[in-house]
Formats: structure tokens, sequence, C-alpha cells
């Protein structure tokens, strides 16, 4: 489909973005489907996320997905929050429609969709560890909570980051409890474990390391990495290397990508063809 002026928009703001494989998905689905629509990245700074949003309302793009750092800020300016996006704290996904800007998160569902997928479980009863308090970080450990998790635990660098994590948490039957991200703080929670995810954007970058010790990692440690820019991240090479099972977070991106979509477009997603741009985005030219 070639880009007229009949082209719906839609795209993605986060800084940076040059990295994303949204666009690929996305336009291969509005391709597959002949729907003359175009999804873009574009690099917003924080303090020009108003601007940015109000922006798009005017100039009449269709919606946006929010990546790092403007998932809890956005909570603040856009018009209407859905009831997932107010539970979860976090938006990773507007909707424009009549002049407003509606607030969605879709990455609770997509965490839940790709755990699923991966390790055929689901959150229910599970004891699990989320390392980061970010966007991503609360979005997931609310997640579970309202999956019905029994415990959650969050790990972050910067302790104070949790505090918002704690009061969601109180409105579930979850047990909440924040713990420092190291390895002494974490060894001595591990056994108490079933499943830890990263959401820290360590491991974004080649090479990048959270430091923790290969010992805390067991054969019966389910490790999920919400990074998807590579195969393993060092994180799933040394749990894996202990026989913990390991997947990444293409399917997380996958899932919370295929919602969105259906949010803009009110059409299924082509999830088949989505996977495969995706791989080929990712992956594909590192084969
Ligand atoms: P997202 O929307 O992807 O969650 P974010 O809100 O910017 O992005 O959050 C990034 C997360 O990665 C935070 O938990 C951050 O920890 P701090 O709250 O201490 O900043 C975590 N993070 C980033 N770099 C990190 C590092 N080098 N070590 C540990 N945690 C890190």
């Amino acid at each position: 489909m070639n880009i007229d002026g009949s082209t719906t928009v839609v795209g993605l703001f986060g800084s940076p973005v040059t990295h994303t494989a949204s666009p690929a998905m996305h336009n291969a689905a509005f391709k597959a489907l002949k729907m003359n629509w175009a999804y873009l990245a574009f690099p917003v700074e924080p303090r020009n996320l108003r601007g940015a949003l109000l922006g798009a309302r005017d100039m009449g793009l269709r919606g946006v997905n929010l990546t790092v750092p403007h998932k809890l800020s956005a909570l603040d300016i856009v018009d209407e929050l859905s009831e997932e996006a107010r539970k979860l704290g976090a938006v990773n996904t507007v909707l424009i429609e009549n002049g407003k800007l509606r607030g969605f998160n879709t990455d609770g569902y997509g965490i839940a969709k790709a755990i699923k997928t991966e390790f055929n479980f689901t959150f229910k009863g599970k004891r699990v560890l989320v390392l980061g308090a970010g966007g991503a970080g609360r979005s997931i450990a609310v997640q579970c909570a309202l999956d019905g998790a029994s415990q959650v635990l969050v790990a972050n660098r910067t302790p104070g980051k949790t505090d918002p994590i704690a009061r969601q948490m109180a409105e579930t039957k979850t047990v909440f409890r924040a713990v420092a991200l190291t390895t002494d703080d974490i060894a001595r929670v591990i056994n108490e474990v079933d499943l830890l995810i990263n959401a820290t954007s360590v491991g974004l970058l080649e090479g990048e390391s959270l430091g923790l010790d290969p010992k805390l990692f067991t054969p019966r440690l389910f490790v999920y990495d919400t990074v998807y820019r590579f195969t393993e991240t060092e994180l799933l090479r040394t749990a894996a290397a202990a026989g913990a099972k390991t997947a990444n977070g293409l399917n997380m991106l996958l899932h919370q990508g295929a919602r969105a979509f259906e949010i803009w477009t009110k059409h299924k997603a082509p999830l088949a063809v989505m996977r495969r741009a995706l791989n080929a985005a990712v992956y594909g030219a590192r084969k």
C-alpha cells in the first residue's frame, strides 16, 4: 500500500527509538490486511511528551505506543485511562478518538500471554520476582497480582520507586515485598521464587550485565527477560547455563503489539504475520 493523502498514521514515541522493531511488526500487519495505514517511530524527549501527544491529536494520528521513558508520565497527560492502565499504573498505548487521548496498557496482557506461550503456565499461585520498577516493571508486577500470583517481589536499583507498586498491590490478595537489586538480597529470597522476570532496561545494549551471581540460578527457576534485541541476553545465558528454563522478550513485544493493533484498528491482529516480521527485523540481519 502506498502512502497517500488518506493514510492513517500511528506510531511510537520514545527516547531512543532507533532500535525498535514495532514499525516492522505493525507495517507488515497493515500490508497483509491491505490497510492504508503506516506506523512510524518518533524520537520524543521526556520534556516534549505532552506537546507530542497533543500534536498527534491535532494532526489526526489514530494512536501511538509509548516506550522508555514515557509510560508513567503519560498517566497525567491523557484524557481518559482504561481500567487496565489505571490498575497497572502505566500507559503504553494511546488511542486518539473524537479528539480525546485514551490511555491503555497492553504490556500486562503481553507478559501474561508470553509466559503462557513460553512456559505454559499462568501467574496464578506463582511466586514471582520482578527486576525493575519503571513502567514495564510496574505493569508486570501488578499484572502478576491481578492474575492471582501468591507473592510478588520487586527488586529495583532505586529503592523508593517500588512504593507506587506497593500501593497498587494493596488492592489485591498478593503478598508484596520490595528487595534490593543486589546478589546478596536476591540470594535471600530466590528459593521462594518460581519465576524471575527482568523488566529493567539492562541488556538492551550488547554485553550489559545486571552483575548477578550465577549461583542464584537453579534448574527449577523460570527466567524471562523482557529484552528482545538478542536471542540470549547475559542474564538468560547465565540462567540457562545453570539449567533454568529461559525465554526472551519477543513474545511479550508481539502480544502487546497485537493488542495495540486491535485497539487502534478494531481488526483482529494477524499474529503469524507480525511474528514473522518481528523475527526478521530483530534477528534476520544477524543470521
Ligand atoms: P520502562 O518503561 O521500560 O520500564 P523506565 O520506566 O525508564 O523504562 O524504567 C527502567 C528500569 O530499568 C528502572 O527500573 C531502572 O532502575 P532505576 O529505577 O533505578 O532507574 C532500571 N535500570 C536502568 N538501568 C539500570 C542499571 N544499570 N542497573 C539496574 N537497573 C537499571
